[in-house]
């Protein structure tokens, strides 16, 4: 069988034959025969923008894999830092390698005392920590102007070893701020997921890091750490096209990934539970969604269809976590929500399951973590990703990004003066 694809253009009789590689065909050939008739693919579902050789998702199958490595084992195996690491080199660290990544993660967490004490103050008190993350991660470019420095791979890793490092620190520093609490530092002696922890819930006496806890963090990282060309990965790499400098294009991936399509839906589906309310509701919700008045949130996935991998590992993970802190009571209004979406024609015709996001805000409110912030958790685990795909983008010297258009608008018209209008 010939790997390739003819196309003719019905118009002159041409055609030309495009080679198949690696799952895709070149767009530079399809030019070659049809100059300025452009694909047209809202939502770019039909459009690689990238070759990369960080994640491998097969979403027929329910695979996903970081530099070849199954989530299942990394999820169960590995930690968060050496995760990033593998995401960001294309390897996993040996032991000394490892020692100095993690400890250049630990020696870079602190913020500038300035960003801390004015960044925050500037924010109305009820400001949704999402949005201050968009804007502190982008305020951070200002206090590390060597940023810019972009064709210098060493100067990238140092940046990017900044931002996993401090994201923590920014995402408590919102919390603490939204609360009127006072910020809590980063302790280096402590892992990552733990001094996160710590730095969270602190208050008044010393906060004792649950193991259970410490380890259902570490597996909701890494299973946040990368998700190939989602809508903020390409985010981050389209802004980061331009050369702008890392914070700015992180920035630019938090917001993207702010919205409910997107890192939102967690928060969203705990709102969702709770307005269904009670177990009796949840048929008359499902008919809803069917009658297209509801969206059943956590559900779907542009990519999965057929089973998300990291929702199987997440609900596993659920368990650890209810063991210490008890059942939420939204779990089973969440059970039966997804039993009777499983077993309905409409969501089996359109391949409709379970996402990441419809387990994992029920364990972070039973880990005591507020709705608004479980943005904010996603955006931590996801850091990595981000630098890894905007790294390997510049390492490719990849064009700017620059798509095109239909134009459906007027055709050219004089201008009307106001009092002929
Ligand atoms: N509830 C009800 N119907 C749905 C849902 C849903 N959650 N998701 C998709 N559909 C329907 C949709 O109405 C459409 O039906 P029809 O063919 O009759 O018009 C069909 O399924 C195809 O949906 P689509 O909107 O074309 O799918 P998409 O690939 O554009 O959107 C999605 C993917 C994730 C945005 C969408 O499934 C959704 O909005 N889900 C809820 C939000 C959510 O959980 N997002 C988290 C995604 S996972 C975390 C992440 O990576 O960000």
């Amino acid at each position: 069988m010939t790997e390739s694809i003819t196309i003719i253009d019905n118009r002159t009789g041409e055609s030309l034959e495009i080679p198949i590689a690696n799952g895709g065909v070149d767009a530079a050939d399809w030019r070659k025969l049809l100059p300025g008739i452009w694909f047209h693919d809202p939502g770019l579902a039909t459009t690689s923008g990238a070759e990369s050789a960080i994640t491998e998702l097969d979403g027929e199958n329910g695979i996903l894999r970081y530099r070849g490595y199954p989530i299942e084992q990394l999820a169960e195996k590995s930690t968060f830092l050496e995760v990033s690491y593998l995401l960001l080199n294309g390897e996993l660290p040996n032991q000394q390698q490892s020692d100095e990544w993690v400890n250049e993660i630990t020696h870079h967490t602190y913020l500038h005392d300035k960003f801390r004490r004015k960044m925050y103050d500037s924010y109305h008190y009820d400001a949704h920590p999402m949005g201050l993350l968009c804007s502190n991660v982008a305020g951070l470019s200002t206090f590390y102007p060597d940023s810019k420095d972009i064709d210098d791979p060493a100067n990238r890793m140092k940046q990017a070893v900044r931002l996993i490092a401090k994201m923590p620190t920014l995402a408590t520093s919102a919390y603490r701020h939204s609360v009127g609490q006072p910020f809590v530092f980063p302790d280096n002696t402590l892992d990552y997921a733990s001094n996160f922890l710590r730095m969270m819930f602190e208050l008044g006496n010393p906060y004792e890091v649950d193991p259970a806890f410490q380890r259902a963090m570490e597996v909701l990282l890494i299973l946040h750490a990368d998700h190939e060309q989602n809508c903020s990965t390409t985010t981050a790499r389209v802004v980061g096209s331009s050369h702008t400098d890392p914070y700015t294009a992180m920035s630019a991936a938090c917001a993207a990934l702010y919205g409910p399509r997107h890192g939102g839906a967690n928060e969203a589906v705990l709102n969702m539970l709770d307005s269904i309310g009670s177990y009796e509701n949840v048929e008359p919700f499902i008919e809803g969604v069917k009658a297209g008045n509801e969206r059943l949130m956590g559900f779907g996935h542009r990519v999965y269809k057929n089973y998300d991998p990291r929702a199987r590992i997440i609900k596993e993970a659920a368990h650890d976590v209810f063991a210490v802190t008890g059942t939420n009571p939204l779990l089973d209004i969440a059970l039966k929500l997804e039993e009777a979406a499983l077993s309905d024609e409409y969501f089996i015709s359109r391949k409709l399951y379970p996402n990441v996001d419809f387990y994992s805000g029920l364990i972070y409110e039973s880990m005591g973590f507020p709705r608004n912030m479980f943005t904010v958790l996603f955006a931590i685990g996801r850091m990595p990703g981000w630098l890894s795909h905007w790294n390997e983008m510049l390492d490719q010297d990849s064009r700017i990004a620059r798509p095109r258009q239909l134009y459906i608008g007027e055709p050219e018209r004089d201008y009307i003066a106001m009092g002929d209008r």
